[in-house]
């Protein structure tokens, strides 16, 4: 009797010793697994049968080239949403997002758009999963909630449907891999959010690995990663806490516009299918035939496409400094050619231009609000918070939210 009372008393310890190991090393993600799970058993009276973890991104440089056929070089971060999830034996889709406590419920042979705009990208994926012959013989439930600041840029809604792909293909055991994912997540939001966004955010979020980013060309979609790991900088958000309600709006315009450009291009040379095709000297040379509005436009995404080239070979030489400057060179072109920035984002990235310890800064994402994203010498990352918020405070009395982010691991089994 002694004996078994020893063995199981040794027997918890190590349970306990490695949930402490765990949860020194992965912090957040085990605490929103345990609040999603236990809102699931609480709600459905069941256990959960997986639990996924889907990260939102970054991008460090490449913007608005997805969807151009460039280079895109995005990661995924240590900021994501935890999905719990469970069949059901109906055919009944129940979903609770955990971090709004709403629910929302839809039966599997009846997927249309609702006006709970959270749950039109889980009941997107689940049709385009069908649509594209991908079998979900029964319904199933879920919970999901986690720590991505929603409207910051930071890929909430790219998290939440990859997520629920990547749960949907392990439940059903679709064999589906991540890129088949990652494309049917894309064609969720055009469908079911109206916005024509590129593959960069789903396949950040789904190709994610720790320290790592990805170089992604958008055109034949195909990526390898380079290291990101400098311990002396750290990579730091400022989220001006503002979305101008043109955001989805221009974003389709850019598209068009780019489209227009293309069209003008092929005029001189019909090779050129996208602006993927034209290289700087030959824009140079031709941007005159061009309208004014559309020869900004192509001449930032040409521009840019090649930055993100030069950026790539700046940190396989380890020098972030240059890395840093073509930051620069991306927002400005964003604001001025592209003019995708605003007034709150050009104040904070600016704003650092005269600080040593900061080698680069610059508008993510669509643009119109969201975050900067800059890189910060580690000493200084709390004088530099404390700056931004205090000077963003005054110039426009609006609270600066600040995020230290790290490249992380892609979508997940937690
Ligand atoms: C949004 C879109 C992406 C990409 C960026 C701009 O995040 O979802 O596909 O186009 O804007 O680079």
């Amino acid at each position: 009797m002694q004996y078994v009372g020893y063995w199981s008393y040794l027997l918890i310890s190590l349970v306990l010793a490695v949930i402490l190991l765990f949860n020194t090393f992965h912090p957040p993600i085990a605490m929103k697994s345990a609040l999603i799970r236990s809102t699931f058993e609480n709600k459905f009276k069941q256990s959960p049968e997986i639990l996924v973890n889907a990260p939102g991104r970054i991008n460090l440089i490449g913007e608005h080239t997805d969807y151009n056929d460039g280079f895109v070089l995005p990661a995924a971060i240590d900021k994501s949403i935890v999905f719990a999830v469970g069949k059901r034996t109906d055919n009944l889709l129940k979903f609770h997002s955990v971090d709004l406590d709403e629910s929302f419920e839809i039966p599997l042979e009846d997927l249309k758009k609702s006006d709970k705009s959270w749950a039109n990208y889980l009941i997107g994926v689940t049709k385009e999963l069908i649509d594209n012959n991908h079998e979900i013989p029964t319904g199933f439930e879920l919970t999901f909630g986690g720590d991505i600041p929603l409207g910051a840029g930071l890929s909430s809604s790219a998290a939440v449907a990859c997520g629920l792909g990547f749960a949907l293909n392990e439940l059903f055991d679709l064999k589906l891999d991540r890129k088949d994912l990652a494309l049917i997540a894309q064609k969720a939001e055009h469908n079911f959010a109206g916005v024509n966004c590129g593959i960069m955010d789903m396949y950040a979020s789904l190709f994610g690995v720790e320290n790592e980013v990805i170089l992604l060309d958008c055109r034949d979609i195909r990526h390898r990663y380079f290291a990101f790991d400098f311990p002396d900088y750290a990579i730091v958000l400022c989220n001006t806490g503002v979305k101008h309600n043109l955001a989805d709006s221009e974003y389709n315009t850019r598209r068009k516009e780019c489209e227009a450009g293309v069209y003008l291009l092929q005029q001189i040379n019909p090779e050129i299918k996208s602006l993927r095709d034209v290289s700087v000297s030959f824009f140079a040379k031709h941007r005159t035939k061009l309208p004014l509005l559309e020869m900004k436009r192509c001449r930032f995404v040409v521009t840019e496409i090649e930055r993100v080239v030069w950026g790539c070979e700046a940190l396989s030489q380890g020098d972030l400094r240059m890395f840093g400057s073509y930051m620069y060179q991306t927002h400005w072109g964003l604001s001025g050619d592209y003019e995708v920035s605003c007034k709150e984002l050009d104040f904070l990235v600016k704003n650092t231009e005269q600080s040593e310890a900061v080698l680069g800064s610059r508008m993510m994402g669509g643009g119109f609000g969201g975050c900067t994203i800059n890189i910060v010498r580690k000493d200084v990352v709390n004088d530099f918070i404390k700056k931004q918020t205090a000077d963003y405070k005054e110039q426009f009395d609006l609270k600066l939210d600040c995020y230290v982010v790290k490249p992380s691991d892609g979508v997940k089994l937690v």
